[in-house]
């Protein structure tokens, strides 16, 4: 485990646990927490033990309270540019072959309601409180947003959060399909290592085809997306996993998936 950073991470069974450290600044994001989450994200998919990640963040009162807002007073356009065009903790965590759970604990706002909309899985706290703040501050949503956010709860309750900022809670987020689960809050970091330890079980071959292929829905043409499926299956289908997995399942046993 590494601690006392601004991002710490550990390994719990076959999932990385990646936890946003600062909880004084409601875990805001800077430049310091970028680039340590980039290093997690790096270091547990390289991790050949982990096979899902789950991000929080530290502390009962915040996920990730959005970009740190001090770092936008004094900075130019072009430089602001720069930040938002270098690698992306949106991009790191969507691209990662293994899924990334985000288990929100508290306020989850602008960039960090970005940050898990990029994950694969959201499981709500119900104390947690969603919004895309940005109008309040002249700007909108740079984390892509604009994007996801109505990819996955449609275009009408995408505009209400990003025209209004106003906060929904947990209920509401489920309610709407921007989270899949809600939890009691103490509850919640077990139940977002157990959905992760559901997915280590299967093949991670499977796995990252069915991320991949499933992820491309929302942006390629049926036609398109049906050719990746099909081509990701061979893949599926010429692994040591495909193999095991259809064994197993005649010999009545559990599958041991090497991700080979
Ligand atoms: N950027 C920088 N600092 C932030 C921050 C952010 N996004 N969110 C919270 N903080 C800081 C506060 O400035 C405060 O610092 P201080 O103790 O040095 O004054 C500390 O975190 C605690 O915040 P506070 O507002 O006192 O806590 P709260 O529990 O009353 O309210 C929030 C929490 C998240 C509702 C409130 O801080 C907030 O609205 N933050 C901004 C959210 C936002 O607009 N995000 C989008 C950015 S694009």
């Amino acid at each position: 485990m590494t601690d006392g950073g601004v991002v710490t991470q550990e390994v719990r069974g076959r999932a990385a646990l990646i936890t946003i450290n600062r909880p004084e600044k409601r875990n805001a994001l800077d430049r310091q927490v970028r680039a340590a989450f980039l290093d997690a994200v790096a270091a547990a998919r390289e991790n050949d033990v982990v096979r899902a990640i789950v991000v929080t963040g530290a502390g009962d009162k915040a996920f990730i309270a959005g970009a740190d807002i001090g770092e936008f007073e004094g900075r130019t356009a072009v430089e602001q540019w720069r930040v938002m065009t270098s690698a992306t903790i949106f991009d790191a965590v969507e691209r990662c072959p293994k899924p990334v759970i985000a288990a929100v604990n508290g306020f989850c706002l602008g960039g960090g309601m970005e940050l898990a909309l990029a994950c694969d899985l959201r499981i709500a706290s119900l104390a947690a409180r969603f919004g895309q703040p940005e109008v309040n501050l002249g700007i909108i949503p740079g984390g892509g947003g604009t994007q996801r956010l109505p990819r996955i709860v449609g275009l009408g309750a995408a505009l209400k959060l990003i025209l209004t900022g106003d906060l929904i809670g947990a209920e509401e987020a489920l309610r709407l399909g921007l989270v899949e689960e809600v939890a009691e809050p103490a509850a919640l970091l077990d139940r977002a290592l157990a959905l992760a330890e559901t997915i280590a079980s299967k093949s991670p071959v499977a796995v990252a085809a069915a991320k991949e292929a499933t992820r491309a829905a929302l942006s390629l043409p049926l036609d398109d997306g049906l050719k990746l499926e099909t081509a990701l299956f061979q893949v599926c289908f010429a692994s040591d996993d495909r193999a095991e997995g259809v064994r197993a399942f005649l010999e009545k046993r559990a599958a041991q998936f090497t991700g080979k």
